[in-house]
């Protein structure tokens, strides 16, 4: 089946979780792995992988099924990532409990964590426990957080309240230009304690 018909049929069951009606665009996957240099000390956990229109552009460049994790909540989704991918280590679970399933995976230290949750459409105690999982991976230092979010939600109070999150303990976001090959448009933003 079609990838985009894959993804809406998620959206129409869960149009919350899913957040959008469309997989990235190849331009907003690629601005996602940008300077990315995994390897099994050095892993890559993605949350939200959905079709896995970015997943396809990591695995050009992971080495070795010790070197990603991804993280989706939809098991359909899931079941379809696992055929598609039979290399990459792809987990059904929900990002709230992320630490314990990187735990329990066995992969080695996260160096990047490529986020496309839809935190705009997440209930918000589930986008704060999402985003104090996350810190702990960026509190053991040498880490990198990234994130679209698109241009019709940048001022929402959820948009903002994860970049203000992100700010106090990192600094600035690194933004990239508007991405308009992507429906809708979006921005990427990454913090470092590389
Ligand atoms: C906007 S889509 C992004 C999909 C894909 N990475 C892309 O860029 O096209 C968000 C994905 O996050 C998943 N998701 C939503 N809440 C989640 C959660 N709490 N834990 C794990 N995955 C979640 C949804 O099922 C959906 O596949």
């Amino acid at each position: 089946m079609n990838e985009n018909i894959e993804f809406l049929q998620a959206f129409l069951k869960n149009p919350g979780k899913v957040g959008s009606i469309k997989p990235s665009s190849p331009e907003l996957a690629q601005k996602m792995i940008e300077g990315i240099e995994p390897r099994k000390d050095n892993a890559v956990l993605e949350l939200g992988v959905g079709t896995g229109a970015i997943t396809k552009f990591l695995q050009e460049i992971v080495p070795d099924d010790r070197s990603y994790l991804g993280i989706e909540l939809d098991p359909d989704l899931v079941q379809l990532l696992k055929r598609n991918f039979p290399d990459m280590t792809m987990i059904r679970g929900n990002a709230v409990n992320t630490t314990s399933i990187h735990q329990r995976s066995g992969i080695g230290k996260i160096g990047y964590i490529i986020c496309c949750l839809p935190f705009v459409s997440l209930p918000n105690e589930v986008g704060e426990k999402i985003l104090l999982e996350v810190d702990k991976f960026m509190q053991q230092g040498n880490c990198t957080f990234r994130t679209f979010q698109y241009a019709h939600g940048y001022y929402f109070p959820s948009a903002i309240k994860l970049r203000e999150f992100m700010r106090d303990r990192y600094g600035k976001s690194k933004k990239s230009q508007l991405i308009v090959k992507n429906v809708p448009p979006a921005y990427t933003l990454s913090w470092s304690t590389k």
